[in-house]
């Protein structure tokens, strides 16, 4: 076949674009949203958070952030946050309310590591009133 026999003449630094292509476009788009994908940062004020609501922000921050998105529903490493309590049901199909969502973050869940050791109560119940206001 004609197409064929043309498909062997291209030049190597050509068939080669081809497979790290894909590559440089995927890095590139990665930077792109790594730069400016997220909005910028609300300030707490800006969120309107009380201060309980703010220092369970911070909890979030710190234990959370890297594996869920709070203000999208696009995932990360687990499930975007946004809306959590305004669902009727959580990702795993469990009601959502404090009792399982406090028992994820306590027991973990599937990939998610449990976190109930590295919390205060204190911290668990501000974080919960933080996860109320996505
Ligand atoms: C190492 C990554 C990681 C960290 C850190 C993490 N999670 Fe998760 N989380 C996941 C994954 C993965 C899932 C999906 C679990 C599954 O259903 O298999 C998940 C699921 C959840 C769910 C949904 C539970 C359900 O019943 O569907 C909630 C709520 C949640 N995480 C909240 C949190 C909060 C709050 C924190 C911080 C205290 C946190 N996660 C920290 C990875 C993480």
């Amino acid at each position: 076949m004609r197409f064929g026999v043309n498909a062997e003449r291209v030049p190597e630094y050509d068939t080669r674009f081809m497979r790290t292509g894909p590559i440089i476009a995927g890095a590139l788009l990665l930077a792109v949203l790594a730069g400016c994908g997220e909005a910028p940062e609300k300030t707490d004020a800006e969120l309107g958070l009380n201060a309980q609501q703010a220092s369970g922000r911070r909890v979030y921050q710190s234990y959370c952030a890297a594996c869920h998105k709070a203000y999208s529903s696009s995932g990360l490493k687990g499930p975007g946050l946004k809306r959590l309590f305004g669902k009727q049901f959580l990702p795993s199909g469990l009601p959502a309310n404090d009792r399982f969502v406090r028992q994820s973050i306590v027991g973990g869940r599937g990939m998610m590591p449990p976190l109930g050791d590295a919390l205060s109560e204190q911290q668990l119940s501000d974080l919960l009133a933080y996860l109320h206001t996505l």
